[in-house]
């Protein structure tokens, strides 16, 4: 037996039970005739002692040996701590050890295996099974079991069935590139792999399934960042004869279920709103909630009063911050700066201080009187003390960028709580977005959504004026799922994709199989996928998916402890057909 209780079990309640532990050391405390040591496995921390009056010579010589990391078994008894540590569940008693196995050395770790570790992300990440051994990491990914399995037991209980769909397919277009693998027995060929598994849940449905789900990796070629992977999990699901409502209903159900099971937080019905109101007022399509600060267009305050910045332009529009109208000219200045640099990308920023005498102070005093500055702050429902941010550009650009502002404000101001929850569902997406670059409609959600049956008349006129029954689920600011009944009949089909521009031989050639698929008695269906990785995260507090996932890839789509993507061998290459090309 390698161990008779794990490294969390013991207590008061243990005192004087013979033990066996194994596990890693975690921390040596070597006073030259007593050594502390303690022991780390999953379940916790139990200090061990080794006493040179007491512990038997050669135990007590092989304890001066041992280093950080290695694994050790012991022999020992449990008794009473000197000096007692309230913190731990162990730490009321230690181990008098009486045998001591060295089951593996190490070699010293290349950073410390400590909470709050002094390795560098890149170097973490080198070492990640390292890294898993802090108490953070192997916290999250448990937490990461923790609902992945209330997600599997929730879905199943209400009746959805686990399928598993295939990963070496063909391109399921959801706005990225495709990963692509060569095949060697059908040369010059590639199959890509699922950005989404949405082709096969339809013909799940088609197939008479009903109620899918799947927890199951997608692999999109895309810049990354905090809350992107190039391959992340899906909680895919979907649903047949339903309508929008049935699957906000039942989806919401999970959600709710998830807040109360791992937060503790009762069901409350989620607050919905269209994309077209989340725009205005908050000039994004995943608006964070759990603040106000609002925007208010000031195009009929603001407008030809003579300031040439904002008469030129489609768009005047600001927010109130609250409480900054003591803001100095270096805080002011440090605003402005901020949302010129690249990322956010404005040309400046119109400030206003609604000061508490009830004066106002602006950088646009020489064009604008106290009475429109009064008005101004009126419509933004500002109040003495606050500073009104006012920016002015093209309508998509200029909402962008305040956009970008405000969420910065809501965390200078702290105003973006990781604890408090607020969900919302974004509905009446556009169906298409044009693309001036390529002078073409792209699915605003994906080429298998419906329009709305009532706009369906539409498409042929002022396609861009369709809507969607499409629907987002945002949380605090991120959008954490997304889904939309479908097209269930092939001539509204094969018009989509006409509208997309696809030609009918290329439309046939790629998406064939579904279009025939619907010519056999397809039923209407619906349904929605959430970012695990980002749920995940949020409900641990975060907004980084990387932490809840055990070997993540960096920003640059590299797996830095398996070195991956690499180089393959010539062989390799010829076995695939595949030539090398230089880019020149
Ligand atoms: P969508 O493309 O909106 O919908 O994806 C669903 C959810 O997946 C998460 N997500 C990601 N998470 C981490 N890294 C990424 N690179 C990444 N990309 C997306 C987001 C997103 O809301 N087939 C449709 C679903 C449907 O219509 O049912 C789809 O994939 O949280």
């Amino acid at each position: 037996m390698l161990r008779t209780h794990t490294c969390g079990a013991l207590n008061e309640t243990h005192l004087g039970t013979e033990v066996v532990l194994s596990g890693w050391v975690h921390k040596l405390r070597d006073k030259g005739f007593i050594i502390w040591v303690d022991l780390r496995d999953r379940y916790g921390i139990t200090q061990l002692v080794f006493d040179e009056a007491r512990t038997p010579k050669f135990v007590f010589e092989q304890a001066q040996k041992i280093g950080r990391e290695f694994v050790i078994q012991i022999h020992g008894t449990v008794i009473e701590r000197e000096s007692k540590n309230p913190d731990l569940p162990t730490g009321a008693i230690e181990i008098f050890v009486k045998q001591l196995h060295l089951l593996n050395a190490a070699k010293t770790p290349p950073f410390t295996i400590e909470t709050d570790s002094d390795g560098g992300e890149e170097l973490r990440m080198e070492y990640r099974y390292l890294d898993i051994r802090r108490a953070p990491i192997r916290e999250n990914l448990m937490f990461r079991h923790k609902v992945t399995m209330a997600i599997r037991n929730y879905l199943s209980k209400a009746g959805f069935i686990d399928v598993e769909t295939p990963y070496l397919i063909k391109s399921t277009p959801e706005g990225a590139r495709d990963f692509v693998v060569p095949s060697r027995m059908n040369e010059g060929q590639f199959y890509a792999l699922p950005q989404s598994p949405q082709t096969f849940k339809q013909l799940l449905m088609v197939g008479g399934l009903d109620k899918y789900f799947q927890i199951v990796k997608c692999f999109r070629d895309e810049d990354l960042r905090a809350d992107r992977q190039p391959e992340f999990t899906q909680i895919d699901c979907e649903m047949s004869f339903v309508t929008q409502e049935d699957v906000l209903q039942e989806f919401e159900g999970l959600v709710q279920h998830l807040l109360k099971e791992i937060k503790g937080i009762a069901p409350q019905a989620f607050p919905r709103m269209t994309y077209a109101t989340a725009m205005e007022r908050y000039g994004n399509d995943k608006p964070d909630i759990r603040f106000g600060m609002e925007f208010g267009t000031l195009n009929d305050l603001a407008k030809g009063k003579g300031f040439q910045v904002f008469d030129a332009v489609e768009l005047v529009v600001g927010i109130a911050a609250p409480g900054l109208a003591d803001y100095s000219r270096k805080q002011l200045d440090g605003l402005i700066d901020w949302v010129k640099r690249p990322q956010v990308g404005a040309k400046g920023l119109v400030w206003v201080k609604c000061n508490a005498d009830g004066s106002f102070k602006s950088s646009v005093d020489k064009f604008f009187s106290a009475e429109d500055l009064s008005a101004w702050a009126a419509h933004l429902g500002a109040k003495a003390g606050d500073l009104l941010l006012v920016m002015a550009g093209d309508t998509t650009a200029t909402r962008t960028q305040l956009s970008a502002l405000r969420m910065h404000l809501g965390d200078i101001l702290g105003l973006r709580d990781p604890n408090v929850f607020a969900p919302l569902w974004v509905t009446d997406f556009p169906l298409l977005e044009w693309d001036e670059e390529s002078k073409r409609f792209h699915a605003m959600h994906h080429p298998f959504t419906a329009p709305k049956p009532e706009e369906l008349p539409l498409l042929d006129s002022a396609p861009e004026k369709v809507h969607a029954n499409a629907y987002d689920l945002v949380l605090n600011g991120n959008e954490i799922g997304g889904g939309s009944i479908r097209i269930h009949d092939a001539a509204t089909q094969s018009k989509m994709f006409d509208l997309l521009g696809f030609s009918p031989e290329e439309a046939k050639a790629q998406f064939g199989f579904l279009m025939n698929a619907f010519q056999y008695g397809a039923p209407p269906h619906g349904g929605i996928a959430f970012g695990l990785d980002r749920l995940v995260a949020l409900l641990g507090g975060k907004e980084i998916i990387r932490d809840f996932i055990a070997f993540p890839k960096n920003n640059n789509g590299r797996d830095v402890m398996i070195d991956a993507p690499a180089p393959i061998a010539p062989e390799q290459l010829d076995e695939l057909a595949l030539q090398l090309q230089s880019k020149t």
